[in-house]
């Protein structure tokens, strides 16, 4: 019988990444005519490209919103395999908002009409910044994540929980409302400004590969209850990111390290990111100047040791289209 896999977040990058891996895992099977995952993309408008796309790609779009809980209880119904990631920028730095997806889906999953068909949760969660070697006190995005986290593990689902922690995306580097990209001076020239040291080392990850690590773990769900999944693919430097960028598109580009408020005010001055955002963000980059292990510490298992070709820096600059993305700036 085919599985229900409830996906939040689908016409997103994680939810996405998620839902067209399961669609391939359906399609690998076709020859048999059943499917393997009856997949139920979560959105709360059905009606963008996106959302239609999915729907023409096989899976069943069902309209929610995290932020009503009423509205998740019919989509969670008969669920066996839920992934969850909630939404953090759009939530206009409003971390309660983020907190609230979070305990909504959890207060939903937790009603006998999910319960007992339910095999797996995966939650996309992040480390606590607070308990590190150096501490950062203010990433909203990480504290509202553990604070679902606290609640998930005391939650009737404790016993079928996956988290899995997130590097940074490679694809931030392009496509991250300014915040990680390198800025186009007047001269033409690029700097990349980041609150950490020139050979800092920042974990990364493709989001395309995430879909890859969620059939992982479902095929064998049990293994994974109770646990926490790592993935980062690579590290690598500003330096590095900018050799890359200045070999694939033939513009100067320089870095400046910048200290934690500095970059704090240049996302509120030029980019006009609320304060709390600003300084979330701002810490976020800076753990990785003293804490670059942050994703890998107290995991369980890691996603490089359970899944082949991952996908590198250098694959990721190589499908860029820099010319292209030259001309938007
Ligand atoms: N960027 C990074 O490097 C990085 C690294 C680690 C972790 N993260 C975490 O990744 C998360 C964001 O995931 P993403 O990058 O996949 O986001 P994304 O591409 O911006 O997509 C956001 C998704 O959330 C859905 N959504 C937003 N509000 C919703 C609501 N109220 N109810 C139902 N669905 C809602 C949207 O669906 P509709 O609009 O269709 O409803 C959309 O599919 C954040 O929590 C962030 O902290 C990011």
């Amino acid at each position: 019988m085919a599985k229900n896999f409830v996906v939040f977040g689908a016409t997103g990058a994680q939810g996405g990444s998620v839902t067209l891996e399961l669609l391939k895992a359906c399609n690998s099977n076709s020859n048999t005519n059943t499917n393997k995952y009856n997949i139920f993309a979560v959105t709360r408008n059905p009606h963008t490209p996106r959302a239609c796309a999915l729907s023409s790609a096989g899976a069943t779009l069902v309209q929610a919103n995290m932020e009503d809980a009423h509205s998740l209880q019919e989509v969670l119904k008969g669920a066996h395999f839920i992934f969850v990631v909630t939404d953090f920028l759009g939530a206009d730095g409003n971390s309660d908002r983020e907190l609230r997806q979070g305990l909504n889906v959890i207060e939903a999953a937790s009603s006998p009409a999910c319960l007992d068909t339910l095999e797996g949760v995966i939650w996309s969660s992040l480390p606590d910044a607070r308990r590190q070697p150096v501490a950062y006190e203010n990433i909203v995005h990480f504290n509202s994540k553990r604070a679902i986290s606290e609640r998930l593990w005391s939650s009737p689902l404790r016993t079928k929980v996956t988290e899995v922690w997130l590097a940074a995306y490679y694809e931030n580097f392009v496509n991250s409302w300014g915040i990680y990209e390198p800025q186009k001076q007047p001269d033409g020239s690029y700097i990349l400004k980041y609150p950490i040291n020139a050979d800092s080392k920042i974990p990364f990850m493709s989001v395309t590969d995430l879909g890859k690590l969620i059939t992982v773990i479902i095929e064998d769900p049990i293994k994974y209850h109770t646990k926490v999944v790592s993935f980062v693919s690579e590290w690598h430097t500003p330096l590095e990111l900018l050799e890359s960028f200045r070999t694939a598109t033939g513009v100067e580009a320089k870095f400046q390290s910048v200290t934690t408020e500095e970059f704090k005010q240049h996302l509120e001055t030029s980019l006009h990111f609320p304060g709390n955002v600003a300084l979330s963000m701002a810490e976020n980059l800076s753990c990785y100047r003293t804490n670059p292990n942050m994703i890998m510490d107290y995991t369980d298992y890691a996603a490089k040791d359970l899944l082949q070709g991952l996908r590198t820096w250098d694959d990721f600059v190589r499908g860029q289209d820099w010319k292209s993305y030259l001309a938007s700036k």
